[in-house]
């Protein structure tokens, strides 16, 4: 397994460029407080088993199950766009997933659309983005045991970090050109600059390459008895809301433009949905 850095409770220092008041480049370190507080949520939840029990994380994923039922229907509905006609003639796709957690939807696609692709001789190449290392085990144990129902053909790349930190060249270079497809599921409302992971994203992806965004509307966090007070505290301190239409808009300006009569939307109760929307890469 890759190794990853385990300095979790460590505050995200991030140097970046600033100008005085003589209008001079100079270099400034910021700390970003919710940076950290999203990092270090997301890596409590995923624990590992000797730290939070796996059948209390078990237990919250049941609480949420509906959600990913719905976020597995639409992936599925995707097919065509996951798996172009191209991209079967070419024989090799290449993917990111922005956020991917703890790779519940990224473990989906790859059963269900790459590993048929990758049994008649296609090569799909999957690099995970997230910032919290303990999710990304989670989503690289899961994608191992599909691996090992796949002698060569599925390569996957763990990159622990910010989308807004990660530079082109380390996805692109590993999957030996840009991105054909990017997934950002239920990541928007955690970040801090939204348009910065779909600009990043944007650079990410070749030109006409595809963005999944699967998002849940409004946002509301599922109260869940087994998840500690504190986790819960942080993450509705992190959360935000984005209204659907304001998203559209950022990732608009993102550089991407709507695929139009390929959305959906479904309720998940009588006050939330889960939305789907596609868009190329301008
Ligand atoms: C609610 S989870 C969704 C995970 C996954 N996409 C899914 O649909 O199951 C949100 C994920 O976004 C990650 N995240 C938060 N801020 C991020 C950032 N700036 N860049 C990349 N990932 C981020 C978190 O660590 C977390 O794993």
């Amino acid at each position: 397994m890759q190794a990853l850095a385990r300095k979790r409770y460590v505050e995200t220092r991030i140097a970046v460029n600033h100008r005085n008041s003589n209008g001079n480049r100079v270099g400034r370190v910021v700390n970003s407080g919710r940076r950290f507080k999203v990092r270090r949520a997301f890596d409590d939840f995923a624990l590992p088993a000797d730290r939070y029990s796996q059948s209390r994380y078990d237990e919250h994923m049941g609480s949420v199950t509906k959600h990913y039922d719905i976020m597995k229907a639409f992936l599925a509905g995707a097919r065509r766009h996951l798996l172009s006609e191209q991209a079967k003639k070419r024989g090799v796709v290449s993917l990111a997933d922005v956020g991917c957690g703890t790779g519940e939807l990224i473990a989906f696609i790859v059963k269900e659309v790459y590993v048929p692709f990758i049994k008649a001789g296609g090569k799909v190449t999957v690099t995970l983005i997230d910032p919290a290392g303990n999710m990304l085990e989670i989503a690289e144990r899961k994608l191992a045991g599909l691996k090992m129902q796949l002698p060569k053909g599925l390569q996957v790349k763990l990159l622990q970090k910010f989308i807004e930190f990660v530079k082109p060249g380390e996805v692109i270079d590993n999957a030996g050109g840009s991105c054909d497809i990017a997934l950002a599921t239920y990541v928007a409302p955690w970040v801090e600059n939204v348009g910065t992971i779909y600009e990043n994203t944007a650079k990410l992806l070749g030109r006409r390459g595809k963005l999944i965004s699967i998002e849940e509307n409004p946002l509301v966090l599922t109260p869940s008895a087994s998840l500690p007070e504190d986790f819960e505290r942080v993450l509705a301190e992190c959360a935000k809301a984005i209204e659907p239409n304001e998203l559209v808009r950022i990732i608009r300006s993102a550089g991407f433009r709507k695929n139009r009569g390929v959305g959906a939307e479904t309720p998940i109760d009588d006050q939330h949905t889960m939305y789907l929307e596609i868009y190329t890469r301008k």
